[in-house]
């Protein structure tokens, strides 16, 4: 493996620098394997995906394959999707409804409470075998925020709610939008992968920096629609900050921003539908806290959660390593349940064609993603990355790189030990507003 070190984090000349290699080494990534997706908790899925008993979602998660389940009485559960015969993938398909897991390979069937119910021959097993002990196994550490569930394959993780410390309100801010009803995951996502190292993505999830550049030709289109073009002038702007939220989580956000990214809600009918969703918001919630709802959020929880309420509506994305080179994506669309049809129409349109894998923006960021890991190859005359923007600011824009660094820090830590102090800087208050403690909501 590359020696170190893999950071420069120089605060009396306000620069950061990443070691390109990082992103380049095998032996990294299998590091990474073990101290980052091995100790921290990691998201499986929302609660929504499972609506009826016996539902079940198979999923890669850190690298390891598990099983998303809901057993007949309503319990949520988390299993290792291998059978505990001989080891085979019990769930060979992405998703389904049953009430026993079936092995193809012997038979050996398990219920989804992880029970091993049907065991084909059992007489031909002594007095002593423990049957008990083949149920299914969950990983060591389950929990769910707000309807996110996550896993930690670490038994000494901090409790959940813990470990998500300041990331908590900003998914409060997505999860109060579905008001009385909840939030839901629309059915069907996008799965892609690109060539690129996963932390590029990472980066990339919440990089403002680059979205007038790099989408250009979006912003162009969306502004021949009518959108409200990206100002220039600083006073026009929106309140936009960066923010550490502790952990390794961290978020871009803005306030009152009159830019918003994405086609809005068709004619009279989706201004109306807005407005009737914004008023009942407002009801239920206070002003403070709507606005803050209101204004454009990326959200990265350590390592590998992206969570981004933007273009018109909000999207779950998860990023997994295939290998040092490359990353599986999926992302779904998150909505509240029961929303306007026209509300929901502009929403999946924003997914498919912002998001979408074949959209007019997620193309340009794989483009720039693999550019940066073709570049890689260059070697060590060209060994750093620069991730300084804000660095001597008091306060940090969007636009800037605070982000990230919070991100490298907390991963360089998990990979020497070594532990950073935050960076100072201000956030401005409308970003700080809180969550009513009670709230009433309005029918
Ligand atoms: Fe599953 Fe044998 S490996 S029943
Ligand atoms: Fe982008």
């Amino acid at each position: 493996m590359i020696s170190g070190p893999f950071i420069i984090d120089d605060r009396k000349n306000a620069t950061f620098r990443v070691r390109r290699a990082t992103m380049t080494d095998p032996d990294i990534l299998a590091l990474e394997q073990a101290v980052v997706f091995g100790s921290s908790w990691l998201y499986v899925g929302h609660d929504s995906e499972l609506p009826r008993p016996n539902d079940w979602r198979a999923r890669d998660v850190g690298g390891r394959p598990v099983i998303f389940t809901r057993d007949q009485d309503g319990g949520v559960h988390v299993f290792y999707n291998v059978c505990s015969h001989r080891g085979t993938t019990l769930c060979r398909e992405p998703q389904g409804n049953s009430r026993v897991f079936n092995c193809f390979y012997h038979s050996w069937g398990f219920e989804t409470t992880g029970e091993l119910v049907h065991l084909p021959g059992e007489e031909a097993y002594g007095d002593g075998f423990d049957r008990r002990a083949l149920d299914l196994k969950s990983p060591p550490r389950i929990g769910c925020y707000r309807d996110f569930w996550f896993l930690s394959y670490s038994q000494s993780a901090p409790a959940l709610e813990d470990y998500l410390g300041g990331a908590r309100s900003y998914l409060d801010l997505i999860a109060d939008q579905g008001l009385d009803g909840g939030m839901e995951v629309v059915r069907g996502s996008h799965e892609y992968t690109m060539g690129a190292n996963w932390k590029l993505l990472v980066e990339n999830s919440f990089d403002a920096y680059h979205v007038a550049p790099t989408h250009r030709r979006y912003l162009k289109m969306t502004a021949e629609l009518g959108a409200p073009p990206l100002s220039k002038e600083p006073g026009e702007r929106a309140i936009t900050s960066a923010v550490d939220l502790g952990n390794g989580h961290a978020a871009i956000a803005t306030a009152r921003d009159p830019f918003r990214i994405g086609r809005p809600p068709a004619g009279e009918q989706g201004e109306r539908a807005a407005a009737a969703f914004r008023s009942r918001l407002e009801a239920a919630y206070g002003p403070a806290w709507t606005e803050r709802m209101y204004g454009i959020r990326n959200l990265v929880v350590y390592p590998s959660l992206v969570v981004i309420d933007l273009v018109g509506g909000i999207i779950i994305r998860t990023l997994h390593p295939t290998g040092v080179g490359s990353v599986k994506v999926t992302a779904w669309e998150l909505a509240p349940r029961g929303e306007d049809p026209v509300l929901r129409a502009s929403r999946l349109d924003n997914f498919l064609t912002f998001w979408g894998p074949a959209g007019l923006a997620t193309p340009d960021d794989v483009e720039a993603l693999e550019c940066i890991q073709h570049g890689l190859a260059a070697g060590e005359d060209v060994a750093w990355s620069d991730v300084s923007r804000g660095m001597a600011a008091e306060r940090c824009r969007h636009s800037d790189e605070l982000q990230m660094r919070v991100f490298w820090r907390r991963w360089n830590q998990a990979m020497t030990g070594e532990i950073a102090a935050p960076e100072l800087h201000v956030v401005p208050t409308p970003l700080l507003a809180e969550r009513p403690d009670a709230y009433v909501v309005a029918p």
